[in-house]
């Protein structure tokens, strides 16, 4: 999978993918990152990017030129399945939008920034709206990058088999099973006898138990309403 994140200020984007698994995922060849700097395809001496709006009213607006030279010159290059908006009023990012994209070949992410992208971006580039929750951030770099990870760890061999994505919460519309490690025994605290008891097939059960039941508890809106008895 191909990523072309566009942005202002790339610093903000990159420390996500130089640890760990989405460190691991771009060295092992499962996805490439390109960050794309806007001001890079602005033309004036001034490298304005942003601009007032018509009609007046607070806050400067990201201008259609440079975003039209940036992805025009990646379309240009390659076909994208996606092209993708970071803004609040976008569509909520959950596991099964997560689930959809991780199957993408080449898709691009605009970071908006300011008060928003002009209208015209949107109606003629953008494919689709993602937010990361109802709140406003200062950029949409923050929301790229939790997008990102979201959807990198599902894509084939970035995870071993023993951390397989299948399992996470959410998959199956169900909040993951409590996890433990040694020792056993804390301060009192102790590990449910089950885990511990080696007998497989009744571990499985248990764990599929606690899961529904800690979905019921914290995330009753995940289950059906026949599930929720
Ligand atoms: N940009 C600003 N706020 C955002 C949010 N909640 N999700 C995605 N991008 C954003």
């Amino acid at each position: 999978m191909r990523i072309d994140i566009i942005t202002v200020v790339p610093d903000l984007l990159k420390s996500p993918f130089e640890a760990s698994i989405l460190k691991r995922a771009i060295e092992k060849g499962h996805v490439e990152i390109h960050f794309h700097n806007l001001r890079d395809y602005v033309t004036d001496n001034y490298k304005q990017i942003d601009d007032y709006q018509f009609g007046g009213g607070a806050g400067m607006v990201m201008m259609v030129e440079p975003i039209d030279k940036c992805i025009s010159h990646l379309k240009s290059e390659r076909e994208y399945d996606e092209i993708i908006y970071m803004t609040p009023d976008g569509e909520r990012l959950q596991q099964k939008l997560a689930n959809k994209i991780s199957m993408y070949e080449n898709i691009i992410i605009l970071c908006g920034h300011y008060k928003g992208v002009d209208q015209r971006v949107r109606d003629h580039f953008i494919t689709k709206e993602i937010s990361i929750g109802d709140y406003v951030l200062s950029g949409g770099e923050l929301g790229a990058a939790v997008l990102c990870d979201a959807i990198i760890r599902l894509i084939p061999g970035v995870l071993g088999n023993e951390t397989s994505a299948l399992t996470d919460s959410f998959q199956d519309n169900l909040l993951a099973p409590p996890v433990y490690t040694r020792p056993a025994e804390y301060k009192g605290w102790e590990v449910p006898e089950i885990l511990t008891s080696g007998n497989f097939p009744k571990i499985e059960e248990w764990r599929e138990e606690q899961a529904y039941l800690r979905t019921r508890k914290l995330r009753p809106d995940l289950l059906d309403e026949d599930e929720k008895n």
